[in-house]
Order: structure tokens, then sequence, then C-alpha cells
């Protein structure tokens, strides 16, 4: 019986000709890797993510089939992190492996996912714990575990990865690619600038680069508008209000009156046009600004400096105020600044905002710099020489990173390399997206199209997505559009944004619209419908 049990499981294991079986992958991971499991999925299958997995809590449904395989990597005894791989059945040669999100832990099942439904052979890690996203007391005083957050859980299992996946097929991986958003665009720069060799096309949405001083600028944020009985205190209620007069101000200035606000950083937003009545009790209630409360909104959309003219931080731009409830909740700074202070960079948990804030902080993090998070190392021209591409993007409405952190990483990037006779297009273009909220979403006054299979899109919209439905080309989804660049050579110019109706995927495409190289920006052609791509043409500013 027992013999026969093993006969059976050699052939289901070998379904198809591949052998997906821990035994088969134990042969290909050195000593500080495990495999702990591998199992085949029948086409159509759902992948049940486990409880525990709280980071990535969405279960990906009707996966082509494939062999799912765990790896438990322990590179240093007290901190091990766990990785799995969807090898599909129908390959198409490649790998993507995702990046993460705020402090999250958990294998990003739904992401991985997506990469799957191309063909690619796709890795993810849970970067070394379990944890919802804003939950940071895994990382409290454990460095090794900040580090397999920080970088090493990723690059361990993309290069582990590789060997396992080619050890699968048979063949060796034709390119390896990257895609990630917020905390995930983090992991891209940083793959790129620690492990140049890593991947050979790297997605970068709405990187947290500046990781030390992002959570701490909310706070920031949110401390300049405390105590809550303060004159200069907004309620969140506010937050809409400022918003649509965002929107009314500052879309027509951008040459089309169409809800959008496609150039916000050349808005000239009069502030005072939300100021109150002299008669008005409750400004709440009647939805404007005390004299009091515009300081405060002057100052939130204003860099954030220090003494001696210390550049700190950009603002959030017009147009990023339906974010802001979760980024700077009214009556104490956010959770996620919270749990940066006081398990991040271990100041503990009696860490109290109220006694214990100061802005030199934000020097104490950057020297903590957990994990080595922080991706500052502007030099990228090893990952130029190695003839690798990056593409990143960032919506104008995020609410969560200030769409001009990444202007500043970019110019840096700029500044660093020109010297050195490197032409950033050759190897690094970078999109905005107008109207995009954090890595995917419009706010609903804004009603832009987002969507180009950008990293986390497809799953924000469904379990089951991939790619952009109907327009699945290297012009409309941002993924093939890496793809064509890295193999092909076809650096792109502009992707093509789409928008339907409710963001559901049952209803029309509303609205297409072209996304541009920065700095160039999408102009409104003067004729013809709004809502066609080709109606619209990328423009330098002058
Ligand atoms: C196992 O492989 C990983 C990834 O290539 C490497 O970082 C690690 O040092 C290796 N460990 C051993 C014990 O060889
Ligand atoms: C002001 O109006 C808001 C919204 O209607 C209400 O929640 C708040 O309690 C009012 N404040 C005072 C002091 O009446
Ligand atoms: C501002 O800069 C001056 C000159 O470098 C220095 O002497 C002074 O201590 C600085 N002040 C603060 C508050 O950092
Ligand atoms: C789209 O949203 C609008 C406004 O909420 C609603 O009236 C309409 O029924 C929705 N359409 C679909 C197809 O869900």
């Amino acid at each position: 019986m027992k013999l026969l049990g093993i006969l059976m499981a050699g052939l289901i294991a070998s379904v198809n000709g591949f052998d997906c079986s821990a035994s088969f992958f134990a042969k290909y991971v050195n000593s500080s890797a495990k495999v702990t499991s591998a199992e085949t999925l029948p086409a159509g299958s759902t992948y049940h993510v486990p409880a525990s997995d709280l980071g990535f809590p969405d279960s990906p449904t009707n996966l082509p089939a494939l062999c799912v395989v765990h790896v438990e990597v322990t590179p240093v005894p007290s901190a091990p992190y766990n990785f799995a791989i969807f090898l599909p059945h129908d390959w198409n040669g490649r790998t993507v492996t995702v990046g993460g999100w705020e402090f999250a832990g958990g294998i990003p099942y739904a992401d991985i996912g997506v990469g799957v439904r191309y063909g690619f052979a796709s890795i993810g890690t849970d970067f070394g714990h379990l944890s919802i996203p804003s939950d940071g007391r895994w990382a409290y005083h454990q460095p090794e575990k900040a580090s397999n957050w920080g970088w090493r859980a990723v690059h361990g299992s993309a290069t582990m990865g590789k060997d396992l996946v080619e050890a699968f097929y048979g063949k060796k991986v034709s390119y390896r690619y990257f895609s990630g958003c917020s905390t995930g665009g983090r992991h891209g720069f940083k793959s790129a600038q620690m492990f140049p060799d890593d991947f050979d096309g790297i997605l970068a949405g709405a990187p947290a680069w500046w990781e030390d001083r992002l959570a701490i600028q909310h706070g920031w944020m949110s401390i300049e508008n405390l105590p809550i009985d303060a004159p200069h205190h907004m309620s969140a209620a506010m937050y809409p209000v400022i918003g649509a007069e965002a929107v009314r101000q500052c879309d027509p200035q951008d040459g089309l009156k169409d809800g959008i606000i496609s150039d916000p950083f050349r808005c000239d937003f009069r502030l005072e046009a939300l100021l109150c009545g002299p008669d008005v009790k409750n400004s709440t209630a009647s939805k404007c600004l005390t004299s009091a409360q515009l300081t405060t909104l002057y100052k939130w959309y204003n860099n954030w400096v220090e003494k001696n003219q210390t550049f700190i931080f950009p603002h959030f731009e017009f147009g990023s105020e339906a974010q802001w409830s979760g980024t700077i909740p009214d009556t104490a700074p956010s959770s996620l600044m919270l749990n940066w202070m006081q398990y991040m960079i271990g100041l503990g948990p009696d860490w109290d905002w109220q006694k214990d804030w100061n802005t030199d902080l934000v020097f104490y993090s950057e020297r903590y710099n957990p994990g080595q998070c922080q991706a500052d190392d502007f030099d990228m021209s090893p990952f130029y020489k190695t003839g690798a591409k990056i593409l990143q993007y960032h919506g104008y409405a995020d609410g969560l990173i200030p769409t001009r952190s990444s202007v500043y990483l970019y110019e840096h990037i700029y500044r660093t390399l020109y010297p050195k006779g490197i032409d950033l297009d050759n190897f690094y273009r970078m999109f905005f997206v107008p109207g995009m909220q954090h890595c995917f979403g419009t706010p609903p006054n804004q009603n832009a199209p987002w969507y180009f299979a950008g990293a986390r899109q497809a799953n924000s919209l469904s379990d089951s997505l991939h790619s952009v439905p109907g327009y699945s080309d290297p012009k409309h989804d941002v993924l093939l559009a890496l793809v064509d660049w890295v193999e092909n050579g076809k650096a792109p110019t502009e992707i093509i944004a789409t928008k339907w109706h409710n963001d559901t995927l049952q209803d029309s495409v509303t609205r297409q619209r072209p996304l541009c190289m920065y700095p160039k920006q999408a102009k409104y052609k003067g004729s013809g419908d709004p809502d066609k791509p080709e109606n619209w043409e990328c423009k330098g500013l002058y």
C-alpha cells in the first residue's frame, strides 16, 4: 500500500510532465532554505489564502492550471521568511516578483495570481512576518526581521525562485520582472539600487522610497492640526469640502473642464475662497474655514520645512484630499505614524505624540533606517549598466504618499547621473496619473481614468483579473509596456489609462486618456470627444 501511495503521488506530481512535489524542489534549494509544500491546482481553482496571512487576505480565483510551491528561508536563525511561487503549466518563459504594502506581512497571493494569468511564473514573499499593513510590532528591536521587510526577502525569493522555476520547466528563465506599488514601489527601487542584476524590468508605482520620513510627515501634518479643541483644528469632515474647491479651481486651469485635475503642480489655488463669512458660528456645519483653520491648510499645502530652511518633505497635491482622512485622522496621528515611531524605529509603546514629539525625530528615524529600507542611493548607474529598465508612476491624487516625493527621487537620480553622461530616458521613465489616488482608484468627484494594469490594480477591481480587458497590449497595460521595452527596445512615451463606469468591469469603458512620460503632459487637442485617447497629445510645458 505504501509503495502504491508513493507511486500514485509520483503520478499525480508529474501531471503534464511537471513534477510538482516538495521532494523534487528540495533538490534545488540550498541549506538555508526548506521546501515546505508543493501542490498542483487544476485550471479554474481558487487559492484559498490562510487566515494567518494577515497582510494580503484576498484569495485569487479562476487561476490557470499551476503548481504552487512554498519555501521557508532562514538567512539568520532569528528571522526566517517564506515565499511562494505560482508556476503555470502554460508558461511564458518569464518570472515576475511582487512587492509589499506598508508594513504588511503575508504572501500577496492575489498579486502573484495576477502575474500567473499572463503566464509569468510568479513569486511572492511574506516579508518575514505576518501582520496587517499598519502594524509594526513585529519589527520592534528586531533588526533582522526589519531587513527581511526592507530588502532581503524580495532579493532572496527572486534569486532562489529563479533556480526553482528553471528546475521545474527544465529551461532558463528568459526575463525577470518586478511589479510593486507603495512599499512595493520602494522594493523595486531598493532592488535596482542594491541588486542591479536581480531584474531585467522593474515596475515601481508610488514608491515609498523615502520611508524614514514618510510616516513622520503624516504625523507632522496631524500635529499641526491638533489639539482638536484648538481654533486652528479642522475636522476630517472638511476634507471633502476642500477637495471639491480644489477641483472647482484647479480643473479648468489645466485647459479642459472635465472634473479631473490634470496639472496640480501648476494650479494657483486661492484657499481664501474657503473662508467663512462673518456670521458663521460653526465652520464645519457651514462647510467653510476660519482664518485659523486656513493657516493649517496653508501649512499642509506647502513643503515641510524646518529650522534654517531645512527641507524635510514635499506636500500633498491639490486633489489628494479624498484620501486624507486615513493619513491625517483628525483626532490623533495615524496608526501608521504611531507604529512607525513606537515599533519600526524602536521608541517603544510608551512613546506618546502628545508629550514626546519633536521635529528632530525625523533625523533620528533616518539614522535608525529600519532594515536599511530607505531607497535613497541615487547613483543608479550600476542598474543602468546591466541594461535593465525601470518604469515609475504616481497618481496626482495620492493622499498617502505625496506625488512630489516621486519628483524628488527622479530629479535626484537625474542630478546624479547627468554628470556621468547617462540619459535617464534610456532606462528610467516616469509617468504621472491625473486623478489617481494611492496606486489605484480615483476620487468620485474626479472620476479619472486610472486603470493601466499597474501593480495591485487588477485585484483592486476583481479577484480574477489581469491586464486590461479588451485592451491587453503594451499601449494600455504598463506591465506589457515594460516587457516591450525590455525585450523589444520599444520605450514607452505614453500609456493609455482606462476608466470603467463605476469601476466595475461589467460596465462600459467611459474614458481613456494618455499618461505622458514626465515631464510631458497630456493636452486636449481642442476638438473631438475628450473621453477618447486620440483627442489628446503628450506635450512639453513650454
Ligand atoms: C542560499 O541562497 C541564497 C540566495 O542565493 C543566498 O543568499 C544564501 O547565502 C545561500 N545560503 C547558503 C547557506 O548557501
Ligand atoms: C458643528 O457642526 C458639526 C457638523 O454639523 C457638528 O458635528 C458639530 O458638533 C458642531 N459643533 C458645534 C460646536 O456645535
Ligand atoms: C542654523 O544654522 C547655523 C549656521 O550653520 C547654526 O549655527 C545654527 O545652530 C542653526 N540653527 C539651528 C536651530 O539648527
Ligand atoms: C453606477 O453608479 C450610479 C451612481 O451611483 C448608479 O446610479 C448606477 O446604477 C451604477 N451603474 C451600475 C451599472 O452599477
